[in-house]
């Protein structure tokens, strides 16, 4: 019972196939070297495009910098593939605001990473005081240049289950309102209050969301034992914040949309007496967001969630071209080969209820 375009009716149990728009990831971590060459498969095997973050080792801090990393990343591709790169800055304390001018007229950057120094994965090199970039964030203003925000405060002092809220009461709603005009994507939220901030904020202003973040609360960090590959940053939070971010992927309104942060790391990096943040969810993204709005009863939601509004968003055209989910559930691999190493996916050995049947490409 294959339906064309998502529409599908509102708590059809029957439904077994569902036919959406090409989707795209507004937020993956795709590497560097072989491990770009390891994972970049994955998602240019259900995406069309996808913005790729700048959080390399050495990060992306220059328009040249990005068409070089863009051009690894094409090599890195399947022969014949279309998947488009969409370019991200990493902004630092010093990044020029002519360099906006650069990357605005490259074509191929869409976006500037705020990472805030020590929130995550290679942030060192992030932003100290979110006043050092007014310059730089004005000369975005102005140039139609999308902040993308990882929302969390770091630092001892802020329990880790609230660095969201904090950010956003510390430095978000105050830089909403200095640059009026600043389009902002609040990265992976993970909470009740970041979905009603972004609910009630002003124009352009929108939120990505994660698969894990619809599909598990905490307890997935602690069941039975500790469980590194449930350990990602922004955390997962309450069984109510779930359920909050979970209405509002499925309600329709297109400030949220589709962003897995896929963030691969080696498996001895997360089994480890200090294992890094990232989940690895590419290789069944799409099909895990159909779990989860099949929970809601709101299939026939996920294609504006996952094809429609980012791209309404970045100003990029939706895809023409379609893929079908069917429900015929398969076992994720244990592991991929990872460089020299492995990597272990999200659901690994575990079955996945949807999958992908055919991927036509217009
Ligand atoms: O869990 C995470 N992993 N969160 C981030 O913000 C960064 C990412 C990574 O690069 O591994
Ligand atoms: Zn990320």
């Amino acid at each position: 019972m294959a339906r064309q375009g998502g529409g599908v009716r509102e708590g059809d149990e029957q439904l077994n196939a569902l036919t959406i728009h090409r989707p795209d990831d507004w937020h993956v971590h795709l590497r560097d070297g072989a491990s770009l060459n390891a994972v970049a498969a994955f998602t240019a095997a259900q995406f069309g495009r996808a913005i790729v973050m700048p959080n390399l080792k050495a990060a992306i801090t220059s328009t040249a910098l990005a068409a070089a990393y863009r051009e690894r990343i094409l090599a890195a591709l399947p022969a014949g593939s279309r998947f488009e790169p969409l370019m991200t800055l990493y902004l630092t304390n010093n990044m020029p605001p002519e360099e906006i001018g650069r990357a605005k007229a490259c074509g191929f950057v869409h976006g500037v990473k705020l990472y805030p120094a020590g929130a995550t994965t290679h942030s060192d090199a992030g932003v100290t005081d979110i006043r050092h970039v007014y310059p730089t964030l004005a000369r975005m203003e102005e140039l139609g240049m999308p902040l993308l925000v990882h929302g969390e405060t770091p630092g001892a002092q802020i329990d880790v289950f609230d660095r969201e809220s904090h950010f956003i009461d510390a430095v978000l709603a105050p830089l909403l309102e200095r640059f009026p005009t600043l389009k902002v994507v609040f990265e992976h939220i993970t909470t009740a209050r970041a979905v009603d901030f972004v609910g009630n904020a002003r124009a352009g202003v929108a939120a990505t969301i994660t698969p894990q973040h619809l599909l598990h609360n905490r307890n997935a960090i602690f069941s039975g034992g500790i469980r590194p590959h449930y350990y990602c940053l922004p955390i997962l939070k309450r069984e109510e914040d779930r359920i909050a971010l979970l209405n509002a992927a499925t309600s329709g309104n297109p400030r949220y949309f589709l962003g897995t942060d896929s963030a691969p790391h080696e498996r001895t990096t997360k089994e480890n007496a200090c294992g890094c943040a990232g989940m690895f969810t590419a290789h069944a993204a799409i099909e895990l967001y159909a779990e989860a709005f099949e929970q809601a009863g709101r299939l026939d939601r996920l294609q504006g969630f996952a094809s429609h509004f980012g791209a309404d968003f970045y100003g990029l055209p939706r895809h023409d071209d379609v893929i079908t989910l069917i429900k015929e559930s398969w076992v994720s691999p244990l592991s991929y080969e990872f460089g020299n190493g492995t990597l272990v996916p999200y659901r690994s050995g575990e079955s996945i209820a949807w999958r992908i049947a055919s991927a036509a490409r217009a």
